[in-house]
């Protein structure tokens, strides 16, 4: 990995960083570490913080804040570790840390290094071997071995619920043909020729049709959404009370997932969409948290000016209730 080449800037940054609501003391865990600039603002306030926690799966990011910040490495202040978030609970019991979180954050998706190495196949811009996996030391399915081995149906699933790809089907039909010809997809390049041939070229104003191809094989081969399921059934046990979680999402699927977890969390009924006569009768839910934000923070048009990736960033914040024991029985 070539240090210097590793880019990526952070979305939201005075958002998240004035979202978090830091103290000198805060104990905090980045679970998406990346190019470490949101670290990089947490440990200048955190100071005195018995513990930063930062976890990336990409073994290119975790060398890259190895050499970034091996002061703070150095001095036990920053714990490092390589691992999927999912896996952040048990991580963080074995640092004695649950239930001690003063913020949690994930910054989710790709990061500019990864769309922009060619050799990681995220990315059809230049040709490269189809791998996509964001771990990819790691003995997980390639891109490649997805869409030489998954079923049709399979396919059509993926394209069609992760990419918002209407001709779904047509895409999938047509990757089974060219297998059927003893054909195997092994670089990008074969499925942007795919891609092209069923959906089309780019057109002028709109984005290229192969990125939500990509996308959603992308979100596949690294099971994103699972991942985010995951943080969100631990998530509010490893905080303290008064303690803030924070999620930056890229993709409508994932904001849904966070936006309904949260607000169960808030004790929001289900049901409290309909009107009143439709609903079912039932003790109101105990609140655990409170939501920081009734609408997710958006960048501003300046940032999507200087940063189209940061286009469909979405924050959404809660922060754990300090005495739900006491207030339950009141
Ligand atoms: C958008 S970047 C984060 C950028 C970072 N906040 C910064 O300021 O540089 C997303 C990073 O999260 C990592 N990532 C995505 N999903 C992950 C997961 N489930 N577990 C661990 N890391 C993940 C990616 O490898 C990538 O480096």
């Amino acid at each position: 990995l070539n240090q210097s080449s590793f880019t990526h800037l952070p979305v939201l940054f005075n958002e998240l960083i004035a979202g978090l609501n830091l103290k000198t003391t805060s104990v905090v865990a980045d679970c998406t570490a990346g190019g470490g600039g949101h670290l990089a603002a947490v440990m200048d306030i955190a100071t005195r913080s018995e513990c930063i926690l930062a976890l990336d799966r990409d073994p290119d990011a975790i060398a890259h804040l190895k050499t970034r910040f091996s002061d703070q490495i150095a001095t036990g202040k920053l714990r490092l570790v390589q691992s999927p978030f999912s896996l952040l609970d048990k991580i963080s019991a074995e640092f004695g840390l649950n239930g001690r979180f003063d913020a949690i954050f994930a910054d989710l998706g790709v990061s500019s290094h990864q769309l922009d190495t060619a050799s990681r196949g995220f990315s059809f811009s230049e040709d490269g071997p189809l791998d996509m996996r964001m771990s990819y030391d790691s003995k997980d399915q390639t891109a490649a071995e997805l869409l030489n081995e998954a079923s049709e149906e399979k396919l059509a699933d993926i394209f069609f619920y992760f990419g918002d790809i209407r001709e779904s089907r047509r895409l999938a039909r047509e990757i089974a043909r060219f297998r059927d010809a003893g054909n195997k997809y092994l670089r990008t390049s074969d499925l942007l020729n795919t891609s092209t041939k069923v959906l089309g070229p780019k057109k002028f104003g709109q984005s290229h049709p192969a990125t939500r191809v990509f996308q959603a094989l992308r979100i596949a081969v690294n099971h994103e959404l699972d991942q985010v399921k995951a943080l969100l059934d631990f998530g509010l046990e490893l905080l303290a009370p008064g303690g803030r979680l924070a999620i930056i999402s890229f993709h409508s699927l994932e904001d849904r997932l966070v936006k309904q977890k949260f607000s169960e969390f808030a004790g929001k009924r289900s049901d409290d969409d309909l009107p009143r006569e439709l609903r079912v009768f039932q003790a109101p839910p105990i609140p655990k948290v409170k939501i920081i934000k009734p609408f997710p923070m958006s960048p501003s048009q300046t940032e999507i000016e200087q940063n189209s990736r940061s286009r469909s960033a979405k924050l959404r914040i809660i922060e754990k209730l300090e005495t739900r024991g006491s207030n339950a029985n009141q």
